[in-house]
């Protein structure tokens, strides 16, 4: 599970009050359109459902937003094979973190050349692993990192991870990795001295809502760029990460322009027009849109004149991200194959283990129709990403979240 902490919440939200609040619709009762009928109240709960469809047209959307930056999937968001199969068949390469999903990618992917393991914290057998699958490139952060690299990777390209403040972000990455800008530059001095090609990479946070965030760190890897050149070797790769945020409801086309064109100004006025090659790792943004995570209403009760509804997923069952509530989806309600609508009213939204963690909203509470009883349906929005792989394999004997494609 990725682990990360929440930053300050950016106090500037490009995406409007699309994204963050919890809505509901607030007509009266009617069939949900957007959802295949198939899964309307049907099959048991809680399960994700990804629609393969969206994740090829996000994919595409964020091509063209991003030209000549070659796109590396982040499997950690969604390692499941159809998933990977639909990238795949669109031409995606890959970032990965374990030999885990480096094996599963190259099951259906056999082109080692296309994997840049992006994990700074790697075993050394994991390391010798991804070697010997034929894996050339890896990223660092410390000098203890590049000495494993150095001894069991010979000839790979090694990209010095820069530290980020992850501003802007619902979660900032920063904290735990990535390293000041004046010891990238040693560790990139030490790489080149060793021979190997060498290039930055960074992560601006995930869900990060700033297009202007990749701006600072492009700033160090221009600068970084000098100091190579002035010692006669230069940077071959420029990174930028994942970070691209999933949007709800909101049209990604116009969001993922906004955001590519923020980034190419950046690359101009710190790179100018004599580019190295450009990759980024998108997670969030390829498949998180492409799926919800339906949930069933297990108990709603009133607690110190709070109203709490229960629901059979929760912090231990996929919904890792709620944590701090720093992802906060926008859920709707459903009573078999209808929206529940009707008069709302905030609630505390709490999972079923008997952990008292197990509580996804408190302070951030979403308005849910009064009528809601147990039976219902939650659906979670914008779930495809960091939800099925952050599920216990069965804490309180839960069984673990399920996934179904369409
Ligand atoms: C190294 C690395 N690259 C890419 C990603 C994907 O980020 P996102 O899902 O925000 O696009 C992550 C997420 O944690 C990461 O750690």
């Amino acid at each position: 599970m990725v682990h990360r902490v929440r930053s300050g919440r950016w106090p500037y939200h490009p995406f409007g009050a699309a994204l963050l609040p919890h809505v509901t619709t607030t007509t009266a009762t009617t069939s949900d359109p957007s959802t295949p009928p198939a899964l309307t109240g049907s099959g048991a709960t809680p399960f994700v459902s990804v629609d393969l469809t969206a994740v090829g047209s996000a994919y595409r959307t964020l091509r063209r937003a991003l030209p000549g930056v070659a796109l590396h999937y982040a499997v950690k968001a969604n390692p499941a094979r159809p998933v990977l199969e639909v990238l795949a068949r669109h031409g995606a390469s890959w970032d990965v973190a374990s030999p885990g999903e480096i094996d599963a990618v190259l099951e259906v992917d056999p082109r080692p050349e296309r994997l840049s393991y992006g994990n700074t914290v790697k075993k050394a057998a994991d390391i010798a692993h991804a070697h010997a699958r034929g894996v050339q490139q890896f990223a660092l952060d410390s000098d203890a990192e590049l000495d494993k690299l150095v001894a069991l990777a010979p000839g790979a390209t090694l990209l010095v991870r820069l530290a980020t403040s992850g501003a802007g972000a619902d979660w900032a990455l920063g904290h735990k990795f990535g390293c000041p800008e004046v010891q990238a530059a040693r560790l990139l001095a030490r790489a080149v001295a060793h021979g190997h090609p060498v290039g930055v990479c960074f992560h601006v946070g995930s869900q990060q809502h700033d297009p202007h965030a990749w701006d600072e760190p492009l700033a160090a890897a221009g600068r970084l760029r000098n100091a190579l050149r002035a010692m006669g070797a230069d940077l071959d790769v420029v990174d930028l990460g994942g970070g691209f945020p999933a949007l709800g409801t909101v049209d990604p086309v116009p969001v993922a322009q906004r955001f590519g064109e923020g980034i190419r100004a950046s690359l101009r006025r710190h790179l100018g027009d004599d580019l190295p090659a450009l990759m980024a790792e998108p997670g969030r943004f390829l498949v998180a849109d492409a799926g919800f995570l339906e949930t069933e209403v297990v108990l709603v009760t009133e607690r110190a004149g709070v109203r709490w509804v229960y629901v059979d997923a929760g912090l231990f069952s996929g919904l890792a991200e709620t944590m701090g509530e720093a992802i906060r989806y926008r859920i709707t309600a459903h009573r078999g194959r209808a929206s529940l609508t009707g008069a709302v009213a905030p609630v505390v939204v709490a999972g079923p283990t008997c952990d008292s963690l197990d509580v996804l909203y408190r302070r951030h509470r979403p308005a849910l129709p009064v009528s809601l009883r147990p039976g219902d349906r939650l659906r979670f929005r914008a779930a495809g990403a960091y939800t099925t792989t952050c599920s216990s394999v069965g804490f309180n004997g839960f069984r673990p979240l399920r996934e179904q494609f369409r």
